[in-house]
């Protein structure tokens, strides 16, 4: 009994996303691994080079992830395009964030298109979702 609340305790603590978004992950996983033969698993560390740095964006302007997402997860952030508020993309701080691998694969592709200006790789899509999770 002790060690199955352990168990509990120990999984969800460590998956701040859904079964379906583990399983999305999962399926980047063995694409990043067909892709990038050094690959060695996903990077929270890499994953947030990719959302912190700035590139040029779809619209030929400077664009980050954090141009729209706040630096801070857990904080709102602004859509720098229409002026909305976004609620906080941090899993703890927002419990619907990283539940629907459908949304999820949605707003990735359409948002790596508008800082990157073409799609994230599957390596890229773990290594910022890993970011995310953890934060
Ligand atoms: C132009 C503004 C903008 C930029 C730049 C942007 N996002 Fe978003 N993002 C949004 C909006 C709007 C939504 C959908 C609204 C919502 O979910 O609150 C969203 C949703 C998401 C979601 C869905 C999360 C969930 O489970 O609901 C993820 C993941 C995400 N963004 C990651 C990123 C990453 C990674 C980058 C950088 C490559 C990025 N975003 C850059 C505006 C932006």
């Amino acid at each position: 009994m002790k060690y199955l609340a352990l168990a509990l305790l120990f999984s969800t603590s460590l998956m701040a996303a859904s079964p379906e978004v583990v399983q999305y992950m999962k399926e980047l996983e063995s694409v990043a691994k067909t892709e990038n033969r050094t690959f060695n698993g996903f990077d929270a560390v890499r994953g947030k080079e990719i959302f912190t740095s700035t590139h040029t964006g779809k619209q030929g302007k400077p664009m980050a992830c954090t141009s729209c997402h706040s630096l801070n997860l857990a904080n709102p952030g602004k859509n720098s395009l229409t002026g909305k508020v976004i609620d906080p993309l941090s899993p703890r701080a927002n419990p619907q964030r990283l539940t629907s691998a459908k949304e999820v694969k949605k707003w990735l592709k359409r948002n790596f298109m508008d800082v990157y200006a073409r799609e994230g790789t599957a390596q890229e899509k773990g290594d910022v979702l890993t970011y995310i999770m953890k934060n």
